[in-house]
């Protein structure tokens, strides 16, 4: 997959096929959390690995009995009982299969490290057309010294992030993002031009939304509206062909890279273009 497909594409999954996924895969999808950047180099994760449906079932009942006991005492909040308390709610929803992501050490910027790790594994699964679901709610409890001692993994461990890992039977839509919240502080705009940019993609001029997932064909249009209030049309072959592409303004001869889509999975009436 384009790495800007695996990106829009990654959603957290939990609904998962019963399919094995073999120890080879899972190294490789390890193979690509740790090559995260990480303070100083430091490196400092650790991965434990659950390949076992029934193991996973059978840690996601007793998180949820933890959970149902411990909850007034944590920072979760109170609604959450009521999900808790449904008979058919698992936390691990069922995966075949965990990964605990986990800092070896408390200092620094272990955490944070590890979030990264994380985020590459993630990352990496989807572009495997695996997927991943990161569940923060069972943290507090595979964090537990008993529970840590009982796995056999070293008390100083800090379990960052659980992640249950599988086939999905389907690849949910995205639950959307709010846009962007951006203080631009500081901006030279000598040799970066931004903003007035605008590009709309279409079908034969009249826009379109064109899906991924459709493998919709082209030809595409799309009309550049560039900072010299100049419109000028660019066709393409097809949609995969856009994003990166360099178009140039024929008034101005401002050369521009198209380099953002503002939707999930889908091109929208407007994207981005910079100037080259
Ligand atoms: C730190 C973190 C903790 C999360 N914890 C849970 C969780 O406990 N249970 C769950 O079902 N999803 C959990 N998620 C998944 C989010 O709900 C999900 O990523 C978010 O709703 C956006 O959906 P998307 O990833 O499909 O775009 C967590 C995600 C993150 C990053």
């Amino acid at each position: 997959m384009q790495f800007s497909d695996v990106i829009r594409k990654q959603r957290a999954i939990r609904d998962f096929a019963h399919q094995f996924i073999d120890r080879t895969t899972i190294e490789r999808l390890i193979g690509s959390a740790i090559l995260a950047p990480s303070a100083m180099n430091l490196q400092p994760w650790a991965f434990a690995v659950v390949a076992d449906r029934q193991k996973v079932d059978e840690f996601a009942k007793r998180a949820k009995e933890w959970l149902l006991t411990t909850l007034s005492t944590t920072s979760y909040e109170p609604s959450l009982r009521h999900m808790l308390e449904n008979p058919n709610f698992s936390v691990f929803y069922h995966a075949p299969a965990l990964v605990l992501v986990m800092a070896k050490a408390s200092g620094t910027q272990a955490a944070e490290d590890c979030c990264l790790a994380a985020e590459n594994f993630m990352l990496a699964a989807r572009d495997e057309g695996l997927g991943t679901c990161w569940i923060g709610f069972a943290r507090p409890w595979l964090d537990l010294p008993s529970i840590k001692a009982e796995l056999g993994l070293p008390e100083q461990y800090h379990v960052v992030a659980p992640i249950i890992f599988g086939y999905p039977k389907e690849w949910p839509e995205s639950p959307g993002r709010n846009p962007a919240e951006i203080h631009w502080l500081a901006e030279n705009t000598s040799d970066y031009v931004r903003g007035a940019d605008t590009v709309s993609a279409g079908h034969g001029g009249t826009t379109k939304k064109l899906s991924a997932d459709r493998g919709d064909a082209g030809p595409v249009k799309l009309t550049v509206h560039c900072r010299c209030k100049k419109n000028f049309e660019v066709e393409y072959l097809n949609y995969q062909s856009i994003l990166g592409s360099q178009v140039k303004c024929c008034q101005c001869g401002r050369e521009k890279i198209i380099t953002q889509i503002n939707a999930e999975d889908v091109w929208p009436a407007d994207a981005r273009a910079r100037c080259a």
